[in-house]
């Protein structure tokens, strides 16, 4: 614990945003969201912002994250994060921390340039009334993009192998009191956990079996019964249809063949394409764009 340290603590840097700011109780089960008014592909941290600098169109990003955020508004609770000058990624609040109960983790990013994404999470868990839990200096932890709560089965699933550290997963569940399964991640283009995998309701889960190792899909299997899986192929996966968003029995995402389409029904759920091509560009859609937060102290958040 000695090399842990709260990373919070001094005053807010964000140029406070034009919107109202849930308070604390209004913001618990909602999705936290940040506009993109400082989104663009700056640099490269992920292969698909390879070729992609300047290239990202404004007005589409904000036309597509506008449709993302009403759709998602139609089902429940948004909150919002101020976005920030120089800080181009920050609108994938799905890297902001990750929020359970009542206690937060903010990321301690392995990509440089989101490191000072940080404080101002940090800042913003804070002002929620979250208790930020100290984080080891040298573990990286890019938050939710890479630790899904599976709440059929209360535990966390956690990626390793491009961002955060192999060690994280330990970490969060002494922090949160959690069994978590670590599992590692081998194709760069599927970076973050969130990009290849996502626990629906009801104990489903959508993922793509060949972006993890083989220990790793084998210890997928071993916790998921075969009929609960919905494998998608690799050309739904490239499309990040596994990162997608459920709320209210619907799957939001930036794409979806007819054979998932229609695996998706059978299990009971609706699929709603929102595109978000613009987003793609950095390598992130629709589970990127959003954060789910804990409904309340003490309860686990249900999806939807
Ligand atoms: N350009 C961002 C990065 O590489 C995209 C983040 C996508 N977020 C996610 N949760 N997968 O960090």
């Amino acid at each position: 614990m000695d090399a842990d340290v709260a990373v919070c603590g001094d005053p807010p840097r964000a140029r406070v945003r034009d919107v109202a700011v849930p308070p604390s109780a209004a913001s618990r089960g909602a999705i936290l969201m940040c506009a993109p008014d400082y989104f663009g592909v700056d640099y490269i941290i992920n292969p698909w912002m390879e070729n992609q600098i300047g290239r990202a169109t404004p007005s589409r990003a904000l036309s597509q994250w506008e449709n993302l955020r009403s759709k998602l508004a139609a089902h429940g609770d948004i909150a919002f994060v101020a976005p920030t000058p120089g800080l181009p990624d920050m609108v994938f609040t799905a890297n902001a921390g990750l929020a359970i109960d009542d206690k937060a983790v903010v990321s301690r990013f392995h990509a440089r340039e989101r490191r000072p994404e940080e404080r101002l999470f940090c800042d913003w868990f804070e002002a929620q009334g979250f208790a930020i839990a100290p984080w080891p200096e040298n573990v990286p932890f890019e938050g939710a993009g890479d630790a899904l709560v599976d709440h059929a089965r209360d535990i966390v699933w956690c990626g390793h192998g491009w961002r955060s550290g192999a060690e994280a997963s330990k970490h969060l569940e002494r922090i949160f009191s959690r069994r978590t399964i670590a599992l590692k991640l081998v194709d760069p283009r599927f970076y973050h956990l969130d990009t290849c995998f996502c626990p629906l309701s009801g104990g489903w889960l959508m993922y793509y079996p060949a972006a993890f190792d083989s220990a790793s899909q084998e210890a997928i299997r071993a916790i998921v019964p075969a009929e609960k899986q919905i494998d998608v192929g690799e050309k739904d996966a490239l499309a990040f249809a596994c990162n997608a968003v459920e709320r209210a029995r619907r799957i939001f995402l930036n794409a979806c063949s007819d054979d998932l389409r229609a695996r998706l029904i059978d299990a009971g759920f609706t699929p709603v394409v929102t595109p978000l091509s613009e987003f793609m560009k950095a390598g992130g859609a629709a589970k990127c764009l959003t954060l789910r937060l804990p409904a309340a102290a003490g309860k686990v958040t249900q999806p939807g």
